[in-house]
């Protein structure tokens, strides 16, 4: 007899990409989709949408969908439907404009309203993300960054560059680890 393997298990997962104006958040979606990168900055509107399909192992398939929220959009403004159905969040920050760092908690809070509800609060894997590690004044305080992060109960964070692609597949993967743990 010939035995036919199970089919993988198929997941959908929508993440969420917020932060300031301007930290790369386009930038990081495009790098981690395509392999692409441009210097012309181009604001998002509102929101848009990737897909990517990932192999993950022989009985595990996972359908990313990001969507990467204009930093304009700004805190508490940002649309319910936005949050819904979401199983992670990103939030990215430019060292080289340390307001953008300040701004997290805002933006983490704000993750933490929506995901609350009748006084019941559901626990999503948000992830911390310094980009533009590869600019020279881009100054990162690690220690500070990491006491935050375990502060505020970010799953972790990584320093990355879009531009010369460093640690974007790494965070990624990281991300829908967490998110596959808790399934
Ligand atoms: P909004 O859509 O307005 O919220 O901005 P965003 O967060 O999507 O930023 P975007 O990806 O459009 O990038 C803003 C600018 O920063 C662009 O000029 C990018 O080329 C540049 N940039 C993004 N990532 C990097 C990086 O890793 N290194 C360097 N040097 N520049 C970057
Ligand atoms: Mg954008």
């Amino acid at each position: 007899t010939v035995s036919t393997l199970p089919e993988p298990r198929q997941f959908q997962f929508k993440i969420l990409v917020t932060g300031d104006v301007g930290v790369g958040k386009t930038s990081i979606v495009k790098r981690y989709m395509d392999g692409g990168f441009s210097t012309d900055y181009r604001l998002t509107i509102g929101v848009d949408f990737s897909l990517k399909n990932i192999e993950w192992n022989e009985s595990t398939n996972v359908n990313l969908q990001l969507w990467d929220i204009a930093g304009h959009e700004r805190f508490g403004n940002m649309t319910a439907v936005y949050y819904r159905h979401a199983s992670a969040a990103i939030i990215v920050f430019d060292p080289t404009r340390p307001h953008t760092f300040k701004s997290v908690s805002r933006w983490y809070e704000d993750l933490i309203s929506k995901f609350s509800e009748d006084g019941i609060r559901w626990e999503i894997p948000v992830l911390l993300l310094a980009n533009k590690c590869d600019l020279p004044y881009a100054k990162i305080d690690f220690e500070e960054v990491h006491e935050f992060c375990e502060e505020h109960g970010f799953v972790g964070w990584f320093p990355t560059s879009a531009k010369e692609n460093i640690n974007i597949d790494s965070a990624m993967m990281y991300l829908v680890e967490k998110i596959l743990k808790n399934k």
